[in-house]
């Protein structure tokens, strides 16, 4: 098929190269000239593990341009774009301006929205412009999303266009995935409920482990454990820490909550999630200040990790870029060591190496799941483990969420 993909990021890049390389010839359009410059160039902008080199082996299958009219023809068109939070509500701003660009250059393509948005978002749509639309939401994990969208547990298509339908479940079939196909508001609404439920558990387990920090003996990382063996509970996404962030989960709970008030309810859950994910950063600043001997006034703190999640270079909604602003209120001197973060932060220093972080600093914070951090041994100055990687025995001063010391 011929398929367009319009907004080359997270999700875009990884649609596009994954179509490409399902033998499908591919056009992806991208407004920023210099995301659009890194791509043509053969060095994607963002890093995902292994982009670059599905994109450099595929590149007779792809074409990247910033000109709509290259997706004349196509049989399927692919909206990538970004659905911001703005004030706690959707911004579906850059929806409505794809979709005009997109009718404005296509005869008769489907048009797929895989952005995130609230449901009744495909109506507006086709009521705006007149196209065919289809809600297909896109599941993927930043880190692991090549493999994500090769393999997705599921793929849900929403449209009342029967033929619609037909095509883009022909784009999936490779996958081999199970299918939903319903209506654009149960697609819409899938995504959100997904998101949803995954920062729910996230702020559960949480909770669980702000109790276990003052009970003798408890441990959340082994009540996870044993939680999750249990087929109904399930491992993922019990793990306790800094709380949700990145570009996703903390925007896509408050679009829902607010999208539920204005139709007349209160999801009283997620908005707990979201107030219980809020307080995560004051609850691991205790750990540090205790970790610290009471104060961190003009201390070293010493961060490891500030993406909002391993193996990628995002820091979009980082709860420890948020940290780290409060840390400097404290007057604490900041520094960080990260392997991949695409951030400067001013009057924070960034090391060139976890061992030049963890010499220089007071006290060391692990805030990321790196893997290179799941080895660290320090036995010389105080260790707070926000993300439970660390093996507690290891170390001589020792604190971590969830853990009774
Ligand atoms: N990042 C994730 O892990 C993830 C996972 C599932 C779903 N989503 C959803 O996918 C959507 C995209 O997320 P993302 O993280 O890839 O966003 P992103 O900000 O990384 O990328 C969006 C791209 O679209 C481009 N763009 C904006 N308007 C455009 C237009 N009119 N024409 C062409 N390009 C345009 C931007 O320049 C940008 O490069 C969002 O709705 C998000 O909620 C994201």
């Amino acid at each position: 098929m011929k398929i367009g993909v319009v907004g080359l990021g997270y999700i875009g890049s990884v649609t596009a190269a994954v179509l490409a390389s399902a033998r499908n010839k591919v056009v992806g359009i991208e407004i920023d000239k210099t995301r659009l410059d890194s791509f043509k160039s053969g060095e994607p902008p963002i890093y995902e593990p292994g982009l670059k080199e599905i994109l450099s082996k595929n590149k007779k299958n792809i074409k990247f341009s910033s000109d709509f009219s290259e997706l004349d023809g196509s049989d399927v068109v692919f909206l990538t774009v970004p659905t911001p939070t703005v004030n706690g509500k959707i911004d579906l701003q850059y929806i409505f301006s794809a979709a005009e660009s997109v009718q404005k250059a296509v005869t008769d393509a489907v048009v797929v929205i895989k952005s995130t948005v609230v449901p009744g978002t495909a109506k507006e749509v086709h009521k705006r412009t007149g196209l065919t639309i289809v809600s297909n939401p896109e599941f993927t994990r930043e880190g692991t999303a090549i493999e994500d969208t090769r393999r997705p547990n599921r793929v849900i298509i929403g449209a009342t266009d029967k033929k619609a339908v037909d095509i883009v479940d022909r784009v999936w079939a490779f996958t081999k995935a199970p299918v939903i196909k319903t209506t654009n508001e149960n697609a819409e609404m899938i995504k959100y409920a997904s998101n949803a439920f995954l920062a729910t558990k996230i702020s559960f387990i949480n909770e669980i482990a702000n109790l276990c920090e003052r009970i003798p003996g408890c441990d959340v990382e082994v009540i996870a454990k044993g939680m999750g063996l249990d087929q109904r509970i399930a491992p993922y996404f019990l793990k306790a820490g800094i709380g949700f962030g990145g570009s996703c989960f903390p925007k896509d709970t408050a679009a829902l909550a607010s999208f539920a008030r204005e139709n007349g309810e209160t999801m009283s859950i997620i908005e707990s999630a979201i107030k219980v994910n809020d307080e995560r950063l004051e609850r691991v600043l205790k750990l540090l200040k205790e970790g610290a001997g009471g104060s961190l006034v003009h201390k070293k703190v010493g961060i490891l990790g500030v993406t909002f999640k391993e193996n990628t270079d995002d820091v979009r909604g980082s709860q420890i870029v948020k940290l780290i602003k409060m840390l400097r209120a404290e007057t604490a001197t900041v520094g960080f060591y990260d392997p991949k973060a695409k951030i400067e932060l001013d009057g924070v220093y960034r090391f060139p190496t976890k061992e030049r972080c963890v010499e220089d600093s007071d006290i060391v914070l692990v805030a990321t799941e790196w893997p290179e951090f799941k080895n660290l041994k320090i036995t010389n100055k105080p260790v707070v483990d926000a993300k439970r990687i660390l093996n507690p025995r290891n170390f001589k001063s020792f604190k971590a969420v969830g853990l009774y010391t």
